[in-house]
């Protein structure tokens, strides 16, 4: 039995928390490797929608064990609200929620030095989500942080003060303002701690390797995006993590002979939030229809989305990163209204060259998106169901994408909800 990984291909928000949850029932255990409440997974079905932060996206299948993984930065605060907001859903939390010791632990502190690190950057600042997510992976990479089994410690209060009064010293340097803020969030955070010890704290590594053992199936769910991957990302407009497929084995301690599938989600055209190089973005009325038909809003911070068309060299570097075996192109439905459809094909350097793989440096060098033009399909794809009833148009599509990614699209997904949904059942086999 082999890790099936689900992750983002483009900037994160590309529907991994839909996918999620319509495959979780071909899996025993679903389990989150990294990032944390910077994530916003949202999930629709029977009229409910819900956005998932922490939590993995199998968590309202039945008989599922969703996973916290080492790999993950925790706030505990987060994790009390996520929890308190799902009691009217009658979930077994309790025997169907799990968390890694080795989870690292975001701190009040941590969301003040993200705030402090943000305004310290000015116009340059990265558009963080300021939910701790980098001083918490610093603190782990500088092997100061804190854990989620260290709570069970009777020095957890000494290593928590510890940590951060290194915290206060940084924060005074910054003249960061947190005095008035800092005792509420304290105590929210220690009543959040005594919440979490109700629940199975555990050697996730060892959970998992077993589960693997007797033949079940698991589920690596990715947060974020590859293109927000710290080693292979739009740096330093990124995010702290492991966003890749790799990121899946360190983050659950499996090993790579294990991983099977890779699922490679996108969205039929790009989005963005926070700041950092997009070449394909559009900043004229074309994004602005994109972005309301799409309800292109952060699910975590409610920040308006960037949006622009398809970037293939991004999305094929995305997939050689990952050895994707799957795609997933999402939100179809999106591009029904427009009577032209583009893709960036290739990127045209500031020397002249044309290119289709991308500069080490997208900050510092300015590349022109050279497209390719489709017809639009101008129709609503509610009443289709399979492959061979879509639109010419849209067929097109799918086709010239199959063919430069060299792979199958597996399903197309045409709406927010559950069943919105298009699956190939014969794979095609494409290259
Ligand atoms: P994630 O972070 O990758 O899980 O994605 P988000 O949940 O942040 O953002 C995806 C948004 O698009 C959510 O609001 C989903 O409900 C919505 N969505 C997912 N799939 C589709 C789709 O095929 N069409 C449309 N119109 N919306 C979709
Ligand atoms: P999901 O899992 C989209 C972006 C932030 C910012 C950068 C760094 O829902 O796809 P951070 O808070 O990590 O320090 O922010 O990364 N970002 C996301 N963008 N979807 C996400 O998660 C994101 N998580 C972080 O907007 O630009
Ligand atoms: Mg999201």
């Amino acid at each position: 039995m082999k890790v099936d990984v689900l992750l983002g291909l483009q900037w994160g928000d590309e529907g991994k928390g839909k996918i999620v949850d319509v495959l979780a029932p071909q899996y025993q255990v679903v389990a989150r490797f990294q990032g944390g409440p910077n994530a916003g997974h949202t999930l629709e079905f029977d009229g409910h929608k819900h956005v998932l932060h922490q939590i993995p996206s199998g968590i309202f299948r039945t008989d599922i064990q969703n996973i916290i993984g080492n790999g993950v930065v925790l706030d505990p605060i987060v994790f009390r609200r996520e929890i308190e907001g799902l009691a009217k859903f009658n979930l077994d939390l309790k025997k169907n929620l799990y968390v890694s010791k080795k989870a690292a632990l975001i701190l009040p502190t941590h969301r003040l030095l993200d705030a402090a690190y943000e305004s310290a950057k000015g116009e340059s600042k990265i558009g963080s989500t300021l939910k701790g997510i980098g001083p918490t992976y610093s603190d782990k990479i500088a092997r100061q942080g804190l854990r989620v089994g260290d709570i069970l410690s009777a020095r957890f209060r000494e290593k928590y003060q510890k940590l951060v009064e290194a915290h206060r010293v940084i924060l005074d340097f910054h003249q960061f303002d947190y005095q008035d803020l800092l005792p509420k969030a304290e105590a929210d955070f220690f009543a959040a701690v005594e919440f979490m010890k109700e629940f199975a704290l555990v050697e996730s590594e060892y959970m998992v390797n077993e589960a693997l053992e007797r033949g079940q199936n698991i589920l690596a769910e990715g947060a974020q995006g590859s293109l927000l991957d710290i080693d292979f990302g739009s740096y330093p407009f990124v995010t702290s993590s492991n966003t890749m497929t790799a990121g899946a084995c360190t983050g659950l301690g499996v090993s790579p002979r294990q991983i099977g599938e890779v699922y490679g989600i996108f969205k039929a055209y790009c989005t963005r939030v926070g700041s950092g190089p997009f070449p394909t973005e559009l900043l004229d009325e074309t994004g602005e229809r994109m972005r309301q038909e799409g309800r292109e809003f952060g699910s975590t911070t409610g920040r308006p989305r960037r949006c622009g068309w398809l970037d293939l060299p991004a999305l094929k570097y995305a997939i050689m990163i990952n050895g994707v075996t799957q795609l997933v192109m999402m939100k179809v439905d999106v591009l029904n209204i427009f009577d032209t459809i583009r893709i960036c094909t290739h990127y045209r350097l500031p020397d002249g060259t044309v290119t289709e793989q991308l500069p080490h440096d997208l900050c510092d060098t300015d590349v022109e998106p050279v497209y390719r033009d489709f017809g639009g399909w101008q129709q609503s794809l509610d009443a289709i169901h399979g492959f061979d009833e879509l639109p010419a148009g849209l067929a097109a599509y799918v086709e010239f994408l199959e063919n430069e990614l060299k792979l199958p699209i597996r399903f197309i997904s045409t709406g927010p909800d559950r069943e919105a949904l298009i699956h190939r059942e014969t794979p095609k086999l494409v290259g």
